[in-house]
């Protein structure tokens, strides 16, 4: 049996990764925190290590612990991330510097993994072209127009950078399923008879459904491949209207459309942050927000994903979201 370590095990994408990953056969290491929730869990058969990634003499101690225990870890799924955070630094802390110390400690340690795969995100190259409307391809030069993105960015370049370290980088667009709690304030607001847009500017967006996501990542450990990245979608291409419709169907609500100009947001985001940032914080709608949710072309290359794992999603957003919102109901969050 071999064993896989996932990071950010207490996560939404993590819960899902440790679930496939015991489906599998493969014994599953929970990479958490000290404070991470473990609610979602529950299953006996998670061993658990606990890291602090901001550490890096830390995490060569949990690692030389794992060795005096017999543990080594065939695979390491680094997924552990930020996507929101308090304040501006904790993007690059996280997103980069902890991953920076992770694999330095892995390899002072001898404990480098077959394959190491990170987490990165679409968000790392950027939106698409929104004249051509052309996909971001792999031979694109990235172009991430937020903090997030730019430190998943400048992870990818230290890991790429690295002689003979096998990484793979996954990139998804924006995930769904249940427990999400982004997408999930779209629902929850379509569920109250609103559907918000902002902007008039017609939007392409891109989905992956969790369970695809997570079925993907570990098809991916059977492989030869290594030292390539890949960008993961549905294989197709929604309109904001689209997302909108589908959502509406599955909770059979009516809605009154609202649509807030661009530049009534921008002046909410500049507002906010100056007030925030006055105690250090950054607002949920801030300009880095505002510039994602102002972009249009949200399309990207999947090709290389079906040439070289052969995948095919299970999921379209029609299925996913009902699967989703199935969810959310029967745990009471609808
Ligand atoms: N959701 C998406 O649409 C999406 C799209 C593309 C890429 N991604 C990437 O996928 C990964 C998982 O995202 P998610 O949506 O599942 O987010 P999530 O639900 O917020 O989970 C994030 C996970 O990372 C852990 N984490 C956060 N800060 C940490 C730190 N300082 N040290 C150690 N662990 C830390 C969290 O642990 P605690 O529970 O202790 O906070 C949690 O387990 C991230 O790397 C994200 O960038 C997500």
């Amino acid at each position: 049996m071999k064993n896989v370590l996932i990071t950010g095990a207490s996560g939404f994408i993590g819960g899902f990764l440790v679930e496939e990953g015991l489906k599998r056969g493969f014994n599953v290491f929970a990479g958490i925190r000290r404070t991470s929730s473990r609610e979602y869990l529950k299953d006996p058969r998670i061993r658990f290590v606990e890291f602090d990634f901001a550490d890096r003499s830390k995490i060569v101690q949990t690692l030389e612990e794992c060795k005096k225990t017999n543990f080594r870890f065939d695979f390491i799924i680094h997924n552990a991330g930020v996507t929101k955070a308090k304040k501006k630094e904790d993007f690059y802390n996280v997103n980069c510097r902890n991953t920076r110390n992770f694999i330095e400690a892995l390899l002072q340690t001898n404990m480098v993994p077959e394959k190491f795969i990170f987490i990165s995100s679409l968000a790392a190259y950027g939106p698409g072209n929104p004249v051509t409307d052309e996909p971001v391809k792999l031979s694109d030069q990235p172009k991430p127009i937020e903090l997030y993105g730019k430190s998943k960015l400048e992870a990818e370049q230290y890991i790429s950078n690295l002689t003979g370290f096998p990484w793979l980088i996954i990139r998804p667009t924006g995930v769904y399923g249940p427990k999400e709690k982004d997408y999930f304030v779209f629902f929850k607001t379509i569920n109250r008879g609103l559907e918000p847009y902002i902007g008039f500017k017609k939007q392409t967006l891109t989905f992956i459904y969790v369970r695809d996501l997570v079925r993907l990542i570990f098809d991916t450990l059977a492989t030869p491949y290594v030292r390539k990245a890949y960008f993961v979608t549905d294989g197709r291409e929604y309109g904001s209207e689209e997302f909108a419709t589908i959502t509406k169907q599955v909770l059979g609500k009516k809605t009154l459309r609202l649509t807030v100009p661009l530049p009534i947001v921008k002046c909410i985001a500049i507002t906010g942050e100056f007030i925030t940032g006055l105690w250090g914080g950054v607002p949920t709608l801030n300009t880095d927000k505002y510039n994602v949710l102002r972009s249009t072309n949200w399309r990207c290359e999947v090709v290389p994903l079906q040439q070289d794992f052969g995948f095919k999603a299970e999921y379209d957003l029609e299925k996913g979201v009902q699967e989703a919102i199935e969810w959310y109901k029967k745990e009471h969050w609808l």
